[in-house]
């Protein structure tokens, strides 16, 4: 195994930059990595970011940001993986038939959970447990919206809020997602094309707001979010689907003394016992379901 397919690019841009070969040299372990031969990768919006030049990166990049497989190599100093342990991981370059990943960014896969289900779970099932856990610890009888509802966080984060015993309010763009979210845990879903959010949150919170508003739309929500929130609440921006939420006064918070979390997984797992405890209890929710 010298060398490896995988998907790059030398220039950030649209879609025709990205380039595939199969003659990459296979990355070698550093003293504290792990390296992965990949079975399943996951594919993310942040991987658009990094292709288009939304979010900087060190050309050339090789796009991916999580996967699982099985570990052929393991660094010097590495105490917590051998050759042969099914692992998933954050991190690394996973558009790739190997990923070299620093060790604090791996998990051993328990025998249940397949490779499959591990690499579609990490950015988006942490992202959204950090959420509803650290971002606005949820709790029974609180308000949640969560914009994007049928998306594939929204959706997490729709079940993650209703097992913690919010209600649920999901915004969607047509009726088959709304289906799709209330079957996930929300309670109430609008349907934005066609309804007002502002106007519907007021209604079933009896002008009172949210809790919390968990917006990874960007750019298109930000107001509403700002203004479906109720006092003393929390509106965690998490994200860009529809493009950056544009600079903001620190003043808009002012009105209602609300909290704004604009937060990212990766600093949620920066050692290893942290990401530890993390993806524990992600993968103890997936066993309850
Ligand atoms: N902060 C972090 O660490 C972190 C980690 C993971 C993901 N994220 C962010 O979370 C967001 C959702 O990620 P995801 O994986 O859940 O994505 P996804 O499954 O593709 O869901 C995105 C949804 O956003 C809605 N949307 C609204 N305006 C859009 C537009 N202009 N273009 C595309 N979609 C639009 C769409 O739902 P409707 O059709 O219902 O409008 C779409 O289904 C992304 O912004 C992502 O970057 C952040």
């Amino acid at each position: 195994m010298s060398t490896m397919r995988a998907v790059f690019i030398n220039e950030q841009g649209s879609i025709d930059n990205l380039i595939y070969k199969d003659d990459i040299p296979v990355p070698k372990v550093t003293a504290d990595s792990v390296l992965i031969k990949n079975r399943v990768i996951g594919v993310n919006f942040i991987d658009t970011y990094h292709r288009s030049g939304l979010y900087p990166v060190s050309l050339p990049f090789t796009l991916g940001k999580e996967g699982a497989g099985d570990v052929v190599q393991v660094g010097a100093n590495v105490t917590d993986f051998k050759v042969g342990d099914r692992v998933v991981y954050l991190g690394g370059a996973s558009y790739a038939d190997y990923t070299n990943v620093p060790e604090a960014g791996v998990e051993k896969l328990a025998d249940e959970i397949t490779y499959e289900q591990g690499a579609s779970i990490g950015i988006q099932a942490l992202t959204a447990w950090t959420m509803v856990r650290d971002g606005y610890k949820v709790q029974k009888g609180d308000t949640v919206l969560v914009h994007a509802a049928a998306g594939g966080v929204g959706l997490l984060l729709c079940q993650m809020a209703h097992h913690l015993g919010a209600t649920v309010i999901g915004t969607v763009s047509t009726d088959e997602k709304a289906q799709l979210a209330r079957a996930n845990g929300a309670d109430h879903t609008i349907v934005y094309t066609r309804e007002n959010t502002v106007e519907r949150v007021n209604e079933i919170t009896n002008g009172l707001g949210c809790h919390a508003v968990l917006d990874g739309v960007g750019k298109d929500t930000f107001q509403d979010s700002l203004a479906v929130t109720r006092r003393l609440g929390t509106l965690i921006s998490f994200g860009n689907a529809s493009g950056a939420v544009p600079p903001i006064s620190i003043t808009c918070l002012t009105p209602k003394n609300l909290k704004l979390m604009r937060p990212q997984l990766f600093a949620y797992l920066a050692e290893r016992k942290e990401s530890q405890k993390w993806w524990g209890e992600v993968f103890d929710l997936l066993k309850k379901k």
